[in-house]
């Protein structure tokens, strides 16, 4: 083997050592909290400390191609946030799941109608253009709360 070969090969070798020692060290720092982005299961038990269920409502993004995130947890009987703002023209992306059972998430008279199962995040795309509100419902039955299990967003100047 040549000299260069060789000195390439350790070059290789190492630049593999560092990539995975890399890998491992974020990988433990990370746990077991994958965040929204790519992943779609989440612990219930612990979903309100994990990113971004920890924090529920409207949020401006940027350097993305929609213009807020709004973040649901569902639990029986209620959601939180309990109501949100969003202003006109936003695109939104809903990231949504359940803290304990089997909730919906939906928007009546429009597209939207999400399941939020528990351990999973559901993820849905809207543009809000017109000024008025929305009434949230669960539409899958959860208990005794179910019919009562309601929020609203209000689509504002
Ligand atoms: Cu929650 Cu029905």
């Amino acid at each position: 083997m040549h000299k260069y070969e060789k000195l390439w090969l350790k070059v290789g070798i190492s630049s593999l050592v560092i990539f995975l020692t890399i890998l491992m060290i974020t990988g433990l720092h990370n746990g077991h909290t994958p965040a929204a982005s790519g992943r779609d299961y989440v612990n219930p038990d612990k979903v309100d400390q994990i990113e971004p269920f920890n924090k529920p409502g409207l949020h401006k993004v940027s350097g993305k191609d929609y213009d807020y995130e709004l973040v649901i947890l569902a639990s029986a009987f209620n959601y939180q946030p309990g109501k949100v703002e969003i202003p006109k023209g936003s695109k939104v992306k809903i990231i949504a799941t359940s803290k304990d059972t089997l909730h919906g998430f939906s928007l009546p008279g429009t597209n939207v109608n999400m399941m939020l199962e528990p351990g999973h995040i559901s993820e849905y795309y809207k543009t809000f253009n017109e000024k008025r509100e929305y009434l949230i419902i669960c539409n899958e039955y959860c208990g005794i709360g179910h019919a009562d299990m309601k929020s609203m967003i209000k689509v504002v100047d």
